[in-house]
């Protein structure tokens, strides 16, 4: 055996880390540092109740993988996150595993991430329960690790006497980092690789080009009060906006999101905003994007200090008309017909536009949506008309798209006429193209 492979005995090898919700999950990143330094790719899944302990951007960092937390979430490419992660494993490593894991997987409950991939993969699994002593002890949890270990094949690596969580001593405490990663050697053995080809592993992140970045985005529809109780709102579900504030944040983007009403939950590792109305957007964008003074001292990268923001991805549906005067004080009453005026709202993006100076001069790339409706042709109106560097057309009335939907498909047009067709696809995979075309943009600035 060469030295190297002494050194680095998992070099080339996918081990999947399945982390699920015990006090002890504070040790996933310093189990996924010592299988990197063993030689291992790491992919990390992770059940729900594990997500309340460590955090998923941790690991994406950490692993350079993307993650998988949610097991009706697709991987940002649209793959099926648990059975590219069964199909290409070397081995599955599920550490630190809860009682309530052990009894779902020795049901063969197909519940969450780690569960499923378990299910699905024909790689070793190897397993390092920890939990309370007495939770250790109980024949349930007993007779579901024998079930895991006689029945599965599975190899357990089992928990150690010492200190507990809940401040007693007992056998129940994660195994020492160093005995799990031999565990997992040993189990691999001198198997082949299970899949050397890079595309069919679990996606890499993406690079962080756009690192030391002030991305500013929109996301959401507005709404406008109608009375004390009633609102004047639009369908947009905030999903595209959303997956452009994760895709800019993955990608090394200090980023800003500035939430309008939104039906799914909003990011971590961001800064929020909420702003539910036209003019708390308007006043949102305005802090944001303070009027443009001065060009940024020569060789500075970022426009950031000069402006607020690298790029504006104005995402959030604004509403285009709001009540003349205001909302009513008091709920209106149902007497008869009720006749609602309207006015128009302000173009925000315009705004922004006029206020940071012509595309020419201005640093910040400012892209904006056009939601159409049975074509995409208003795009390079819009692009000519609010000086924009980028439109994303996309036709809210195809089905399986846009509004409410998880998949998006979009024609984002530049300037320059350049343009980009992309999806149907997932909205996160829509976001990486946006992003893809405002990171050439600012690369181009330099
Ligand atoms: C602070 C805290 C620590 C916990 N630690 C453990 C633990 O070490 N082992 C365990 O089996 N359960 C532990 N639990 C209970 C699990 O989180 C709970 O059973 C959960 O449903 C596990 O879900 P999962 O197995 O799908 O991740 C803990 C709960 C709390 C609130």
């Amino acid at each position: 055996m060469s030295p190297n492979v002494a050194a680095r005995p998992l070099e080339g090898r996918l081990v999947v880390l399945g982390i699920t919700g015990s006090i002890a999950a504070y040790k996933a990143p310093e189990i996924v540092r010592a299988l990197r330094a063993a030689g291992a790719d790491v992919q990390a899944l992770l059940t729900p109740a594990a997500t309340r302990f460590v955090s998923p951007l941790t690991l994406r960092t950490l692993t350079g993988r993307a993650v998988d937390a949610d097991l009706l979430d697709l991987l940002p490419d649209g793959r099926i996150g648990h059975i590219v992660a069964a199909d290409s494993a070397d081995a599955i490593l599920v550490a630190p595993a809860t009682a309530q894991w052990l009894g779902a997987m020795a049901g063969g409950l197909a519940g969450d991430p780690v569960t499923a991939a378990c299910l699905a993969t024909g790689a070793p699994v190897i397993v390092a329960p920890a939990m309370d002593g007495e939770m250790w002890e109980h024949p349930a949890t007993q007779s579901n690790a024998r079930r895991l270990t006689e029945d599965f094949g599975y190899t357990l690596v089992a928990p150690e006497s010492g200190e507990l969580a809940s401040g007693s001593s007992g056998v129940g405490r994660l195994a020492e980092i160093a005995t799990i990663v031999t565990a997992v050697v040993r189990a691999i053995g001198n198997a082949p690789v299970r899949e050397p080809n890079a595309a069919k592993r679990p996606p890499t992140v993406a690079s962080g080009d756009l690192s030391g970045r002030r991305i500013v985005i929109t996301a959401g529809g507005t709404e406008e009060a109608i009375d004390p109780v009633r609102i004047l709102a639009n369908r947009s579900s905030g999903r595209q906006g959303i997956a452009l504030a994760e895709a800019a944040r993955d990608r090394g983007a200090d980023v800003l999101l500035i939430a309008a009403r939104v039906a799914v939950p909003l990011p971590e590792g961001v800064e929020i905003v909420r702003a539910m109305s036209v003019a708390a957007l308007e006043a949102a964008l305005a802090s944001a994007l303070p009027a443009f003074t001065a060009q940024p001292a020569q060789g500075t990268a970022s426009a950031a200090g000069a402006t607020g923001a690298d790029a504006l991805i104005a995402a959030a549906a604004v509403s285009d008309f709001r009540p003349v005067g205001g909302a009513a004080t008091e709920k209106l009453r149902r007497d008869g017909e009720l006749v609602l005026r309207l006015e128009s709202t302000p173009d925000l993006l315009a705004g922004v536009a006029r206020r940071l100076g012509p595309r020419a001069t201005r640093r910040t790339i400012l892209v904006g949506f056009s939601a159409e409706s049975g074509g995409t042709t208003r795009a390079a109106e819009k692009l000519a008309s609010k000086d924009l560097d980028l439109v994303v057309a996309n036709d809210v009335t195809a089905p399986g798209v846009g509004f409410e939907s998880l998949d998006n498909a979009a024609v984002i047009t530049g300037a320059d006429g350049a343009t980009t067709s992309v999806g149907p696809a997932p909205k996160r995979v829509v976001a990486d193209a946006i992003l893809d075309r405002v990171a050439a943009l600012l690369a181009a600035q330099r």
